[in-house]
């Protein structure tokens, strides 16, 4: 069976094995970000001849999802049938040139931690400039502390906000480790705003969002400054978690951490994000657990 592919590129096909099995084995390039989990569409082909198997499962609910017509198939899904020729969707030079970034990409469940200062504008708008960065610089290292402290890392700085990955190192807790870290935060604002009220008379208050669940990580960014960092659901709904925070409480978790952590008796909110049909349920730490 021979698979024909734009750029007089082929592959030699095999019933019972999916184009881009082939495809890798033969060294033929084809965009592959999910590694084959029918979970992205960069693996996509135009069938333009030839007879195909039809769609898996999986193939079909994503298919579903993004709309794809009838002749577009998931390369990593598809097997064939007899000679056909194929269209790779991605691949122009740049795409090829990305290629690597891509394929780096991994989906992974992990804890994410945002945190904001709260007022910041308004404190910023009371000091010098200098004075800032030195009073942000020396609050993100007491914050960092904690997070290193609990296996997790720092991912980005956002102005005032930290947004921080736990179990990136295999760690089977993140949840765990985020709620512990979060708590430390909260202990270490303590220190630091001893020392914040000394020298400038003002004292920090924070909010803390958790959340726990599955996200893409990998390295995203122009090639010369890519970074390597996590994006999907669970990162916008632990950064909504985290504003929701305001004049509620210091640390606001979700469900799934909340089960994690195995807390009980927190008071209970809801929250209904935009797009979604039904409300997040998330809790309150109480003062006394805070730290
Ligand atoms: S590689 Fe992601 S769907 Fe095929």
């Amino acid at each position: 069976m021979n698979i024909q592919l734009e750029n007089d590129e082929q592959i030699i096909g095999e019933r019972e094995r999916t184009v881009l099995e082939l495809a890798i084995e033969q060294g033929v390039q084809i965009t592959n970000a999910c590694k084959g989990k029918a979970r992205c569409s960069t693996c996509r082909v135009v069938v333009v001849r030839g007879e195909v198997a039809q769609r898996t499962e999986k193939e079909q609910a994503l298919a579903e999802r993004l709309g794809l017509p009838e002749n577009v198939r998931l390369s990593c899904q598809l097997k064939t049938r007899g000679d056909v020729e194929l269209r790779r969707v991605v691949k122009d030079d740049l795409d090829r040139k990305l290629l690597h970034q891509a394929n780096s990409a991994e989906e992974r469940n992990l804890a994410i931690l945002f945190s904001d200062i709260r007022s910041f504008t308004t404190f910023s708008e009371r000091h010098l400039p200098y004075d800032i960065v030195h009073i942000l610089n020396r609050y993100f290292f007491e914050m960092g502390e904690s997070v290193k402290a609990h296996h997790g890392r720092i991912d980005k700085y956002m102005g005032d906000g930290i947004m921080a990955i736990f179990g990136l190192d295999g760690d089977n807790h993140p949840a765990i480790d985020a709620f512990g870290a979060a708590k430390d935060m909260v202990r270490r604002l303590q220190g630091f705003n001893t020392w914040l009220e000394t020298s400038y008379g003002e004292q920090f208050e924070i909010g803390i969002g958790l959340h726990y669940g599955t996200v893409v990580v990998g390295d995203l960014g122009h090639t010369e400054s890519a970074s390597f960092t996590a994006i999907g659901d669970t990162v916008n709904v632990a950064a909504r978690i985290e504003s929701a925070t305001k004049n509620r409480c210091t640390i606001l978790v979700s469900e799934p951490v909340y089960q994690e952590i195995e807390a009980e008796g927190w008071e209970s909110t809801e929250l209904l994000l935009k797009g979604k049909t039904e409300p997040l349920h998330l809790y309150a730490c109480p003062k006394a657990q805070e730290t």
